[in-house]
Formats: C-alpha cells, sequence, structure tokens
C-alpha cells in the first residue's frame, strides 16, 4: 500500500498568512502542518509517500523534508499541482506513483489524535473498492457529510450503538447536513480511483471534488467506513488552525498506543 499527501492548492481562506508560504508549512503547535500526516502514514505502516505540492515556496518541502530522515524514511517522493483544481485533480497527479497499488490518501491539512492502522489493515484485506473514516463534528456544513439509510448487516452498530446503517450518498458542504458526521480527508482507494477522476467534470466552486470519487464508489456499492479514533481536526481556517494547536498541545498527536 502506498501514501500519498495531498499539499497543493493556494489556501486562500488562510489569507495573508499563506500570501508569502504554503499554508502546510505553518506551526500546528510545535510542528510544520505537514508533519502531522506524513506522521498519519507512517503510523500506519505506510513507507513509500508521495507528497502532492503547489503554490507557494513549494520548493521549501525539499528543505523541510528532504528525504524524510528525521521519519526514518530513506526517500521521500514529490510532485507539483499547478492552481487550485480541487482535492481530487491533486490526487490524479499520483497516478504515476501509485502503480495500480491501493493507496491511502491523506489531506495535508488533517491532523488526528490516534491512529489508523487498524482501517488501513481492513482495507488491505477488502477486495476492492474504497474506504473513507468518519467523525462526529459540531459543524458539519463545513465538510463532506455522510447519508445514512438503516441497513442490517456488517457495518451495524458503528454509529451510536442502535442501529445499522449504511451510507447511500455524501454531500458536500451541505447547508442543512443530514447527520453529524464529517468525512474527514483520509480516504483509501483501490487503483480504479484514477479511472474515476478522469471522468469528473468541475463543481460550483471550479474543483474536481474528491466527494464526487467516494460518490461514485458507494454508486458501486464498494464503498465501507469506519469512525475514527480520539480528535480529528482539518486546519484550513483560523480558527481550525488555532484549535487544532490547542489540541496538539494539550493531548498531543499521533499516538500510536
Ligand atoms: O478536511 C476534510 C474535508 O476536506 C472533507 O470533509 C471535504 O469533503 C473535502 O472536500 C475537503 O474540504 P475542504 O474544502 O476543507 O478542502 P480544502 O479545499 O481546504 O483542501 C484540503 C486540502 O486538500 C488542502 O490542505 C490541500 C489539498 N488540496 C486542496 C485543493 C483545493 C490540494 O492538494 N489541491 C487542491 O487543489
Amino acid at each position: 500500500m502506498k501514501g500519498i499527501i495531498l499539499a497543493g492548492g493556494l489556501g486562500t481562506r488562510l489569507f495573508p498568512l499563506t500570501k508569502i508560504t504554503n499554508k502546510h508549512l505553518l506551526p500546528i503547535y510545535n510542528k510544520p502542518m505537514i508533519f502531522y500526516p506524513i506522521q498519519t502514514l507512517i503510523n500506519a505502516g505506510i513507507k513509500d509517500i508521495l507528497i502532492v505540492t503547489g503554490g507557494n515556496n513549494a520548493g521549501d518541502f525539499l528543505k523541510l523534508i528532504g528525504n524524510g530522515k528525521e521519519f526514518g524514511l530513506q526517500h521521500v517522493n514529490y510532485t507539483y499541482q499547478e492552481g487550485e483544481g480541487g482535492i481530487a485533480q491533486a490526487l490524479g497527479l499520483a497516478e504515476f506513483f501509485a502503480d495500480k497499488d491501493k493507496i491511502v490518501v491523506v489531506l495535508g491539512d488533517n491532523i488526528i489524535e490516534k491512529n489508523i492502522k487498524k482501517q488501513v489493515e481492513d482495507f488491505e484485506r477488502q477486495k476492492k473498492g474504497a474506504k473513507i473514516l468518519l467523525q462526529k463534528v459540531h459543524d458539519p456544513q463545513r465538510f463532506g457529510v455522510p447519508v445514512f439509510s438503516k441497513i442490517a448487516g456488517e457495518q451495524e452498530s458503528k454509529i451510536g450503538g442502535e442501529e445499522a446503517h449504511k451510507i447511500i450518498k455524501i454531500e458536500e458542504k451541505p447547508k442543512e447536513p443530514k447527520s453529524e458526521y464529517a468525512v474527514t480527508g483520509i480516504y483509501m482507494y483501490d487503483s480504479r480511483v484514477f479511472d474515476i477522476i478522469k471522468t469528473l467534470k468541475p463543481s460550483n466552486r471550479g474543483e474536481l471534488e474528491i466527494t464526487d470519487v467516494n460518490n461514485d464508489y458507494i454508486e458501486k456499492g464498494e464503498m465501507t467506513w469506519d469512525v475514527l479514533d480520539g480528535w480529528w481536526t482539518d486546519a484550513g481556517t483560523f480558527e481550525s488552525l488555532l484549535s487544532a494547536s490547542k489540541m496538539v498541545a494539550e493531548t498531543g498527536a499521533n499516538k500510536t498506543d
């Protein structure tokens, strides 16, 4: 399994902080933001990593991370996304790197308290399709939000512990969210993800949306899901950038126990 970190885009929601540097180089407590998703992959046992970067100061990633010695790596792969064509466009640039393997994708501004080792191992055993990780949030309208229908079946009791649920679709930043869950920026895909990306059309915000990719797998009946352990946050707005630093300072991130 290979790991891909998406650290492209222009980070416009954090202007002027991102006017002269890349969002993923900004500090989260005592480390640059990009260190956290790298550690997330390494803690899951993934050492073959591609960083897709873009925007300002992309060269600084090399200065900061180099060959990944600080993380116990011998080599890190890099590629460059021009402009801000969306998460799915950035992922499309990783096709040559994935080379038909299954992949774990982590958004460069997503930070977790614990680890995803179990879920990655579950996905290794999954014959085909994709897997997403959810987390309960107080502001689902900021995220991709799963819409559930009740079923009896294998994913029973994951949510609320009472009823069985199946995801019938994901809505991107809905004004009226149909659940209290966010789709986190950690995605697992088989190699067909790159064929799906090639069929996408830009959304209203002019981007190729990862939610459209996920809905394609849901329509095929090939999407599984799990709920993340511990806290999860993005760090792409002023509020979440601040709260991410506070959470890391108070409880630590990327715990392996
Ligand atoms: O954080 C989880 C959320 O991330 C999901 O719940 C949403 O479904 C998903 O669309 C995404 O929402 P955002 O609007 O918050 O994504 P944002 O544009 O902030 O991009 C998140 C990261 O993705 C960013 O830190 C780097 C990468 N990215 C983004 C864009 C737009 C790229 O590499 N290239 C891009 O063109």
